[in-house]
């Protein structure tokens, strides 16, 4: 069984896929982690980012793998190796735009994705599972918040890690990435139209997955 979740960024996806996945005793995809791995590797092999052939040619030379194991949090592997830190810089997250708007790149992503749901039962978070990747998943979910709801979940997890944020140019990044996750010609964010639509906004992270829950035990 596939259970997907797209959403903008800051909506709480990946928290709310986590822990739907470990009460389901499904494994999550966290595709996000993904294209980020896909772009430490573009940075480190010093790959021009505006080079999409040389981008499609890295992602068909590389393995990227999500290891789930249980109890522990999920491991992204890049060619074998831990990149799950490596993956969350901010360098890291604004250039993973490159990697996501190259139409070649997210055909080997798609097909990866794919290969993974076909192998055990998972909860998927991203942008485009419910609409390209699994568009016969069983349950598919489009999770949102308001704007300034998701700057300040973001803004607070920073702040947790004890990294410095810079409010304002965290707002305008995120924007830009609600323009460019929306406005990308292949696989752009949009709810897929049998997909049950979720604001978070006024609700907890277990309200979310409770709500979820209950949907999928419903039908
Ligand atoms: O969910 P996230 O913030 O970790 O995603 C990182 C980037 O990857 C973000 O810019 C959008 C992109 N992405 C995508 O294009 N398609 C997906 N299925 C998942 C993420």
């Amino acid at each position: 069984m596939v259970i997907t979740i797209d959403g903008p960024a800051g909506a709480g996806k990946s928290t709310i896929a986590k822990l739907l996945a470990k009460r389901l005793g499904f494994a999550f995809m966290d595709t996000g982690a993904m294209y980020r791995a896909l772009t430490v590797k573009a940075m480190r092999c010093q790959v021009r980012l505006e080079d999409a052939d040389a981008l499609v040619s890295l992602a068909k030379n590389t393995h990227i793998d999500l290891l789930n194991e249980p109890g522990k949090p999920l491991k992204v592997l890049l060619d074998g190796e831990d990149v799950s830190e490596a993956i969350r810089s901010v360098d890291v997250t604004n250039n993973t735009f490159y990697i996501a708007r190259t139409p070649g790149v997210r055909h080997v992503m798609v097909e990866w994705q794919q290969k993974m749901g076909l192998r055990q039962s998972m909860v998927g978070d991203g942008r485009d599972l419910g609409t390209v990747v699994f568009p016969k998943a069983e349950y598919k979910f489009f999770l949102d918040a308001d704007f300034k709801v998701r700057c300040r979940r973001r803004i607070d997890e920073m702040r947790a890690k004890g990294q410095d944020v810079d409010e304002e140019a965290l707002a305008k990044d995120l924007a830009e990435r609600d323009h460019q996750d929306t406005s990308r010609k292949v696989g752009p964010l949009k709810q897929a139209d049998d997909a049950i639509r979720v604001d978070s906004t006024n609700m907890s992270i277990d309200e979310a997955v409770d709500f979820m829950f209950l949907r999928i035990h419903q039908k």
